[in-house]
């Protein structure tokens, strides 16, 4: 299937991009991340000393080196072993190459549960309800699964706001990247109901802004659908 191969192309495309992208996070060249998706997801993240937190598609490591530093006990994951060897170096917390299929497949890797599970720029496939509802069953009961994705008004583009499959090319993100990744472009009201069909529910929506007032990303917070019953 189409889809398929597309998603498969997008995993892939992470393995040679790994160096690049390194370079690219730890040198600031994103200009959205300095403009505030950074600070917005680790203020969101709200970390409690002690909390175990795992970092779905953790990339180089930054953000679960941040969590670390705010006091969290954290676990990075990613299925690219060049990011996880870097991030690795880097050092600050543990990480491990998981890729999403085995999270869905085998509740022992890496298992729950966590009390904060954060997704920064990860969720990049068609379908994410195997993967949402995994990362559910890893929740503890009053766990939090907080989501920063593109704001889908940013990405439209000359596509418009139609959901279906695009391709990231890097540009302006510092040379180096060899392999262009497609990602699916997805509707607000999709996020929702993707989480709503994974045992989620959306318990906070935020639209962070940059200094200009321009808004830089889409930052959901959702919990286990059934937490309202236990608490
Ligand atoms: C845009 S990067 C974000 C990295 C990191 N969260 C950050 O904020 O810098 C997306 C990450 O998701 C990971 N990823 C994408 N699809 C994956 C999959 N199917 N299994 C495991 N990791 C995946 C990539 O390897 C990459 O590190």
């Amino acid at each position: 299937v189409a889809d398929d191969a597309l998603a498969q192309r997008q995993h892939a495309s992470w393995d040679p991009n790994a160096a690049a992208w390194t370079d690219a996070v730890r040198t600031g060249a994103i200009a959205s991340r300095r403009r505030g998706t950074d600070a917005a997801i680790v203020a969101a993240c709200a970390v409690r000393p002690g909390e175990r937190v795992l970092d779905v598609g953790c990339g180089e490591g930054w953000l679960a080196r941040a969590l670390t530093s705010a006091g969290a006990h954290v676990l990075g994951v990613d299925g690219s072993a060049g990011l996880v060897e870097a991030a690795r170096a880097a050092g600050g917390a543990e990480y491990a190459v998981v890729p999403y299929a085995a999270l869905v497949a085998d509740a022992r890797a890496a298992e729950g549960p966590f009390g904060l599970i954060v997704c920064n720029f990860a969720l990049l496939d068609e379908d994410l309800a195997p993967l949402l509802s995994a990362l559910a069953r890893r929740l503890a009961a009053s766990g939090r699964l907080v989501i920063q994705t593109v704001h889908p008004f940013v990405a439209a583009g000359d596509a418009g706001y139609v959901e279906g499959w695009r391709e990231e090319t890097f540009a302006g993100f510092g040379a180096g990247f060899s392999a262009p990744m497609p990602w699916y472009f997805r509707r607000v009201s999709s996020w929702v109901s993707a989480l709503q069909a994974s045992g989620l529910e959306l318990k906070d929506l935020q639209e962070p802004t940059a200094e200009d007032g321009g808004v830089l990303s889409l930052l959901l917070e959702a919990r286990l659908l059934s937490s309202d019953v236990a608490n």
